[in-house]
């Protein structure tokens, strides 16, 4: 694991990753929401790099969300994508179902990029996912919810439902790098990095993966 000293500085270790992944030939990676990659995001932004080639999957997306800049694709926009020369054509949402074969078989990822949520999901693969799942629409806990609500002007505006990218796809990919951001996120990631491998605990699927970092700061 690698402890930052804040988290701009574990914006920037993780932006160093991606710049090396944007020299390849026509990358390919998952991306996040959620607080944590936001200084990731600044500073991407910030490097002005190129992404003509690269092709973006992201993770998650509400289904059925009724305040529209909560979706995360706005969020990617707004964060990402608008401040970079991406072809629109290469950038992938699982809410549109014609894109979940190619989550699930053989991207050819060569980064994916994770937070991780209270309960241990990732993306939003909740406590009790299968190892095999592959993307498909899921019910968002009750913790979930909640702990997604203070984006949200009150709780009863929060989605119940997401589609998201499943733990299967999720191994797929060559590179996995997990960032966590805030001390009450580090119980959780150590019960998750190195407790049991079990479907309780979505994360600690992260073990059985040869290439996975973990960046983690205060
Ligand atoms: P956060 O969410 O980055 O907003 O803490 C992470 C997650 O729930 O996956």
């Amino acid at each position: 694991m690698n402890v930052l000293k804040n988290y701009w500085e574990l914006g920037s270790r993780v932006a160093d990753i991606v710049e090396h992944v944007l020299a390849l030939p026509e990358p390919k990676l998952i991306l996040p929401t959620g607080s944590t990659p936001l200084s990731l995001y600044k500073e991407l932004v910030n490097r002005q790099l190129d992404w003509s080639s690269v092709t973006t999957y992201n993770l998650d997306e509400y289904v059925d969300n009724t305040i529209q800049d909560q979706s995360y694709r706005y969020f990617m926009v707004e964060n990402l994508f608008k401040h970079t020369n991406m072809d629109e054509d290469n950038i992938y949402f699982p809410g549109d179902t014609a894109v979940w074969p190619q989550m699930d078989y053989g991207i050819g990822v060569d980064l994916c990029l994770l937070g991780i949520g209270g309960n241990g999901h990732i993306a939003f693969n909740e406590p009790g996912s299968s190892f095999q799942s592959e993307t498909r629409i899921v019910d968002l806990t009750e913790e979930t919810i909640k702990d997604n609500s203070r984006f949200f002007p009150t709780i009863d505006d929060v989605p119940t439902q997401a589609v998201t990218m499943g733990l299967k796809s999720i191994m797929s990919s060559k590179k996995i790098v997990l960032m966590v951001s805030g001390e009450h996120k580090l119980n959780i990631m150590n019960v998750a990095m190195a407790g049991e491998v079990t479907e309780s605990v979505p994360a600690s699927i992260l073990q059985n993966h040869k290439n996975v970092k973990i960046y983690y700061c205060e």
